[in-house]
């Protein structure tokens, strides 16, 4: 369901699969071909979503349970869609999101046992008709996914003389993230026209490709306004 005359591309799979690298790559190969592109994330996005961000991921509201995450995220998503993708859909461009409605339905609906009702009403309300024309699932092993992470946090931990930290999501038991993977792949399998699966585990040039050559015939036909790039 395109709004305006944009389109709205996310990126969706579990942790360390590598998305912001290839959104980054696939921005550039967009930007190269004319087009005005958006890159952007959730949770966060806009301002009143990156304060949101912050409760979020610290795991500052996990001890007031799920039901009070999943609505944390779905205001968070509202105010991003609102104030930020809906407005760069309106002028044209092309807006590349790393993570969005699927990513509520998978780790807060099926990993967090929300019930799909309750999940569907939010996301609803959240997305407001703002549904991604395109939605590419990046799909790897948890296990890979989950070394990846670590690998990250470690280099950083080096470089910032820091302890090296974990998201609160990133915390969770494998057997979870085993389960986010296969909850994204029936999300694919129930929605084929929008959602389409690479390998992630596949070299950096080939998921690229690969991309690409998924996104490049929904590009819109003429650019929109002047580029711009959210804060990430
Ligand atoms: P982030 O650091 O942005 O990482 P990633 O590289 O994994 O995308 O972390 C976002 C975390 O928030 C990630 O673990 C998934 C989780 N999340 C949800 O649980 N529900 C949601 O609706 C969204 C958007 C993210």
């Amino acid at each position: 369901m395109s709004v305006g005359k944009g389109l709205f591309v996310t990126f969706e799979g579990g942790e360390g699969a590598g998305k912001s690298t290839q959104i980054r790559l696939l921005a550039d190969s967009l930007r190269e071909r004319g087009c005005t592109v958006l890159t952007t994330r959730e949770p966060g996005g806009s301002p009143g979503a990156e304060a949101v961000r912050h409760v979020l991921l610290s795991g500052a509201a996990q001890e007031f349970g799920v039901r009070m995450e999943a609505i944390l995220f779905a205001a968070a998503r509202s105010d991003h869609v609102e104030e930020v993708i809906r407005p760069a859909l309106l002028k044209g461009a092309v807006v590349l999101c790393d993570r969005f409605m699927d990513s509520s339905r998978v780790y807060q609906g099926v990993t967090g046992n929300l019930e799909p009702p309750f999940i569907e009403a939010l996301e609803r309300v959240a997305v407001n008709g703002v549904i991604p024309d395109c939605t590419i699932v990046f799909d790897l092993p948890a296990s890979l996914g989950l070394e990846r992470v670590r690998r990250r946090a470690n280099a950083a931990e080096v470089s910032a003389g820091q302890e090296a930290e974990l998201d609160r999501f990133e915390k969770e038991e494998l057997e979870t993230h085993e389960k986010r993977r296969e909850a994204f792949l029936d999300i694919a399998r129930s929605d084929p026209k929008r959602c389409h699966v690479v390998d992630a585990a596949a070299a950096a040039s080939d998921i690229a490709a690969a991309v690409l050559a998924i996104v490049e015939p929904m590009l819109p036909k003429t650019g929109g306004g002047p580029d711009t790039e959210a804060a990430q």
